[in-house]
């Protein structure tokens, strides 16, 4: 059975579908939502088996495996086999995969005909909860991620729960940090409060995806309240981009989300915006989502700085999203001394030094 989350965006409204088997009501969806799609192109990625039926004459286009498929160069290929394939700015685009699918194809359609119609049918937990969902689309350049992009809403996500038996272990860390991240946001839904890690797979990606889905209606460009998705993001894209992700340290972005989270805690927590009893929250939220807390071994603090200054939400400072007395909110002009001294809280206690 699946369950309908609406991300409400007046005429550009659209429903993430979750459940066992939501990938089987694609062709539903593309006649209801891309009614004039008289053709579909399906991008994927190398080792995604998940195969989906628009309904329609399709086209699988294979884009190549990892993050290195986000370039403008795949833009370019992708939107060449679309005009091969005689797609129309009437007919759709399916993406079916993780978020570099989905950011990828997303950009794709964005700047195909100026803006064709594309369905997400998310394949990682990562993307179900979080990636998929939103609108956000675009591609990496060699100055950093997610730089080229486009605000492009899909006409409907797909999250069937069935296809994540078979993600790899480290890939469903990976969504477990971005879950741990909603179940400490402190937003409730009518779809429930926060995820809690003994509930069933189907309804914690329901109420992600419902939080999601209010915050992006609130706020579809990231002008303020989006801006608390981001929580645990600050370090966790400095930890990224310092390692080089995979390929450094070996954390995935959910992975470093986990470590961004307890790091947030106790930088709020020595701002004196919150007590140890809501720091040790967070670390039994993210314990319970079995995701390591500690500080990678090769992390520099210097480096981490560096990166920090240039999140995009910083303005020229250092900015977090951080928790307090009235729930979590974005913090601009954090001290430096402070960010500096949580680092090394992290490192000593990685260490068994008592904090
Ligand atoms: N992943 C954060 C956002 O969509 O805003």
């Amino acid at each position: 059975m699946t369950r309908v989350v609406p991300v409400e965006l007046s005429d550009r409204t659209y429903d993430v579908v979750v459940g066992e088997g939501a990938r089987h009501e694609l062709a539903r969806i593309v006649a209801e939502t891309v009614p004039t799609a008289k053709r579909a192109v399906v991008v994927t990625q190398e080792g995604i088996v998940v195969e989906v039926d628009p309904g329609i004459p399709v086209e699988v286009v294979t884009v190549p495996d990892g993050e290195s498929a986000k370039s403008l160069s795949q833009v370019e290929e992708l939107c060449r086999r679309f005009a091969r394939s005689g797609l129309s700015r009437a007919d759709v685009v399916v993406a079916v995969g993780g978020g570099v699918v989905t950011d990828l194809a997303g950009f794709a359609a964005a700047s195909f005909h100026r803006g064709t119609a594309y369905v997400n049918v998310a394949t990682s937990l990562l993307a179900q909860v979080d990636a998929a969902i939103g609108g956000k689309t675009g591609v990496n350049i060699p100055e950093g991620k997610n730089l080229v992009g486009a605000f492009w809403q899909p006409r409907a996500v797909l999250c069937d729960t069935e296809v994540l038996a078979t993600l790899p272990p480290r890939e469903w860390a990976s969504g477990r940090g971005e879950v741990a991240k909603y179940a400490l946001l402190g937003i409730g839904t009518p779809y429930g409060d926060a995820p809690t890690s003994d509930l069933a797979l189907d309804e914690q990606v329901t109420r992600c995806a419902a939080i999601k889905a209010a915050v992006v209606s609130a706020d579809e460009r990231e002008g303020d309240r989006r801006m608390l998705l981001n929580y645990g993001h600050t370090l966790a894209h400095a930890l990224e981009a310092s390692t080089f992700g995979d390929d450094g340290s070996g954390l995935r972005h959910g992975e470093a989300v986990a470590v961004g989270l307890v790091f947030a805690a106790l930088l709020a927590r020595r701002l004196g915006r919150i007590d140890d009893a809501r720091v040790d929250h967070h670390r039994r939220v993210v314990g319970g989502y079995d995701l390591a807390t500690a500080l990678p071994v090769s992390a520099d603090a210097e480096q981490l700085l560096s990166f920090m200054y240039r999140d995009k939400k910083a303005q020229g400072d250092l900015t977090f999203v951080l928790d307090g007395a009235s729930g979590v909110e974005v913090v601009h002009g954090v001290d430096r001394a402070d960010v500096v001294a949580t680092l090394a809280d992290m490192e000593s206690s990685r260490s068994g030094n008592p904090q």
